[in-house]
């Protein structure tokens, strides 16, 4: 059965019904204020911090799913319904809904009333536009009532969802013509209020939940819009919401247009009122002012579309002929994968439809990697980030694992302690520097743990990460694992017997010999970056001392590393290999073999292709790499999290589909372009329309996790969205597999193709150049440069034009 279509002149995807598998969602805002929008508008919205600011409420893991949104409701003479189907569920008898970058638009007819709500966030706004376009499409005048609906979160949504003793006593509105304040706790400590307002005159309103819906009845039954008659009521505590009903009549033929602002306001301290108790407007008149009009909306919107135009031009791929898998390779590289990136930037692992956005802020690792697939998008932020992710770090180049986006602060219940986070920052920066040739970046002072006076150049911090790994090393020389490394579930000090301790932050027999085979391999490949910057910056006894650690390292690798077949994972707290042939379960692990093939190693011995090989013959299904096996079955004391699941889910057997692009990664490394690309596509959401009823999540981005082959449902995935799939996946197919790659002095031209692709162009925008790309394999490689100009001469090594178009000739062969 199909769901949708792309849509991709429009950048569009289309769903045609709106029972989809599961909801599928889209995000409003690309920086400071965001929405998470569903199919049948679903979601929430918030500013800056879903757990710390967050303006609407909703309802996780409810029955039926998906229940809060920004709901309209028609009651045309007694027959009610949505546009967007939830949550009424009233038949429609035309539905369509296009998530677009930065907005959908949702279409719902019914008895000859065609409504579009289109939402979106404008580009330097903090609000969503909510505006419903209004067709009488029959041949009889038309006259119903439309009513809105939103329901305020007491904006720390932690507290909303638990703290009722006090939470039904504070809320507080007040209501000026269309215009409904939420401004509960204003009165006290917050400087900040929610409006919601509507660009006519009302004929009602209600702001307290249960005068509007009636106290046993849900959103699919509000009794103010059955008996078409809004309460008036004003929200003394219990649950503010904020709701309009308007009067409207359609000649045949007719349109009209409502538009709804929902924003969030901020007054300086001193200025919080114009009277008692009062809330000063200003700044909010000021943004109604702006979003009166269709021609201010329909402006808005196309300086959205033009922010993303902008954006994506910066990476683009022409396909060079007909062949489908570059169509749809076209459509993930050009379109999702690169939205996806900003998605994963902006949010890390905070707020989707699987994180509640009150569990974890930015992460440490996380907002690293992600910064891979953003950085050429906008280098600004991601400079802005990796200088905050630094703060975070400690003296000793541990590093704070999670930190809130708002206050930038360390998390201090989750802690440090995950040996493999300070290298990430090193990869970051690296892939930063590249981009920009921004040395400067380097020599930002920025402090250890957000702790005035202890400001270091960032180069330092480089340096105390990678000297935190090179000094703490278990028995074999490998690094130690600490808490857990990438594998946030392979928590080899923890030894839990108790339920609902964390096994992150818990060590109950830290015998201090725990290794990962792992984050050797992240150092090794992170090493050769690191040592230019040393050496670009003259600092030779860094740049000794790092060479000196390296070559340790691989030998240690050499030695105590190497399983026959593969990469062993792990020693664990009694010294005992993890991801061996030895091994009864978990005998082969995916990270190490993807890791290590990254890194080079093996690749001159023959062990990088046999582990690779490996790979592909224990790990692989059709749905993507597992992420080891066989599966743990029984819960393993000395394993931690990673035994928990249920054989094929998650970390346990799982298609952790964030490693995938490793291996394939590695395997262009290896120049086996065939499998790189196999391995691309397993998971690549434009490849996987056809199983979208197994696969469930929107088909038009990553999720986190496909159940393995053990589970009952191989094949489902979970937790779309926010996930470092989307930012390594783009590191794979836009600098592995089609192989333009920033070096620190250039360009690096280096494809690596599936048998098949006679070649193809891409327009890069690179330190402020258009380069134009145009890359000849009617010689049929897979790997392999013969030839390479620039603007017709023929250079060798990195390109770097020096101003102007450069048009690219690159010959494989
Ligand atoms: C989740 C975490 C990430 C971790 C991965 C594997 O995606 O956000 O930090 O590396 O799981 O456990
Ligand atoms: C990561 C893992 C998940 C684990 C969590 C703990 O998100 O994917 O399985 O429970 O980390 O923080």
């Amino acid at each position: 059965m199909s769901y949708g279509y792309f849509d991709d002149t429009k950048r569009e995807y289309c769903i045609q019904r709106p029972d989809t598998p599961y909801p599928w969602i889209n995000y409003l805002g690309s920086q400071d204020f965001f929405g998470l929008f569903s199919n049948t508008a679903g979601g929430y919205c918030f500013y800056r911090d879903a757990r710390l600011l967050r303006l609407t409420r909703y309802r996780y893991n409810n029955a039926p799913a998906d229940a809060g949104g920004r709901y309209f409701y028609i009651n045309d003479n007694g027959d009610v319904w949505n546009p967007s189907w939830q949550p009424c569920k009233t038949p429609l008898d035309k539905y369509e809904c296009r998530h677009g970058l930065g907005y959908s638009v949702i279409t719902g007819a019914r008895a000859g009333l065609s409504v579009t709500h289109t939402a979106f966030v404008p580009v330097g706004d903090t609000a969503e536009i909510h505006r419903l376009k209004l067709h009488n499409e029959s041949s009889e005048k038309k006259a119903f009532s439309l009513f809105s609906f939103v329901e305020f979160c007491l904006w720390n949504a932690m507290d909303d969802s638990t703290n009722f003793q006090r939470n039904f006593s504070i809320g507080e509105v007040e209501v000026h013509g269309s215009a409904i304040y939420h401004k509960t706790e204003y009165r006290e400590r917050r400087n900040h209020y929610a409006v919601f307002a509507a660009n006519r005159e009302n004929n009602g309103f209600d702001t307290d939940r249960e005068s509007f819906l009636g106290l046993y009845n849900g959103f699919d039954k509000p009794q103010a819009v059955l008996e078409d008659k809004s309460r008036g009521s004003v929200a003394s505590g219990w649950a503010p919401i904020g709701s309009h009903r308007f009067e409207i009549a359609l000649e045949p033929g007719e349109s009209t247009s409502v538009i709804f602002v929902l924003g969030y306001c901020e007054n300086p301290a001193n200025q919080k009122f114009e009277a008692p108790d009062v809330i000063r407007k200003e700044p909010a008149l000021a943004l109604l002012a702006k979003y009166q009009t269709d021609e201010q909306v329909d402006a808005a919107l196309q300086a959205l579309r033009t922010h993303w135009k902008d954006l994506l031009s910066r990476w683009q791929l022409f396909p060079g002929d007909e062949d489908p898998r570059m169509v749809k390779v076209s459509r993930m590289v050009n379109i999702w994968n690169q939205y996806q990136c900003m998605v994963t930037f902006n949010m890390s692992r905070s707020a989707s439809y699987f994180e509640s956005g009150i569990g974890r802020g930015m992460g440490f690792r996380d907002s690293s990697q992600d910064l891979l697939g953003f950085v050429h998008l906008i280098p600004e932020r991601a400079r802005e980030r990796i200088l905050d992710i630094a703060a975070t770090q400690f003296k000793d180049g541990s590093a704070y694992h999670q930190y809130q986006p708002l206050t930038k602060k360390g998390n201090a219940e989750v802690g440090t302690g995950f040996n493999d986070d300070p290298l990430w920052l090193i990869i970051g920066t690296a892939a930063y520097v590249k981009e920009t040739g921004d040395w400067g970046i380097l020599d930002e002072a920025v402090p250890f743990d957000l702790e005035e006076g202890t400001e270091a150049p960032l180069m330092e911090h480089l340096h105390r990460s990678f000297g935190y790994t090179a000094t703490h090393l278990g028995p074999h020389g490998l690094p130690l694992i600490g808490r857990a490394d990438w594998n946030d579930c392979l928590n080899l000090n923890c030894f839990s017997e108790t339920p609902g301790e964390s096994f992150q932050t818990t060590a109950n027999f830290e015998s201090g010999v725990a290794e990962s085979v792992l984050i050797a391999g992240i150092f090794l490949y992170c090493a050769p970056d690191y040592i230019e910057m040393c050496k670009r910056r003259g600092e030779t006894e860094k740049t000794a001392q790092a060479e000196q650690a390296v070559r340790a390292m691989k030998e240690a690798v050499d030695n105590h590393g190497w399983d026959g077949g593969w990469f062993l994972r792990a020693y664990d707290a009694y010294g005992k290999k993890i991801g061996s042939h030895e091994c009864e379960e978990g005998q082969i692990f995916i990270e190490p073999q993807g890791f290590m093939g990254m890194a080079g190693i093996g690749m001159d011995d023959g062990r990088a292709v046999k582990a690779l090989d490996s790979v592909k013959e224990r790990l692989d299904t059709d749905y993507g790499i597992m992420l080891q096996q066989p599966a743990y079955r029984t819960y393993r004391l000395n394993l931690g999290e990673i035994s928990t699941y249920p054989p094929g889910y998650k970390e346990n057997a799982g298609i952790f589909c964030h490693n995938n692009p490793w291996v394939s990664i590695a395997e262009c490394t290896a120049g086996r372009g065939d499998r790189a690309f196999e391995v691309y596509r397993k998971i690549a959401p434009a490849f996987l329309e056809d199983i979208v009823q197994l696969h469930r999540t929107e088909p038009y981005v990553y999720s986190q996790m496909i159940a393995g082959r053990d589970a009952a449902r191989h094949g489902e995935a979970k937790n779309s969205w926010l996930t470092g799939t989307a930012a390594w996946t783009f590191v794979n197919i836009s600098q592995h597999i089609l192989g333009i790659r920033p070096g620190f002095d250039g360009l690096i031209v280096d494809p690596c193709l599936p048998s098949g692709v006679k070649g193809y162009k891409v327009e890069r925008l690179f330190r402020g150049v258009r380069y134009i790309i145009t890359v000849d394999n009617t010689a049929g490689m897979q790997k392999g440069v013969k030839s390479v100009t620039v603007n017709g001469k023929p250079v060798s090594g990195e390109i770097l034009s020096d101003g102007g178009d450069a048009e690219v000739t690159v010959v494989m062969g």
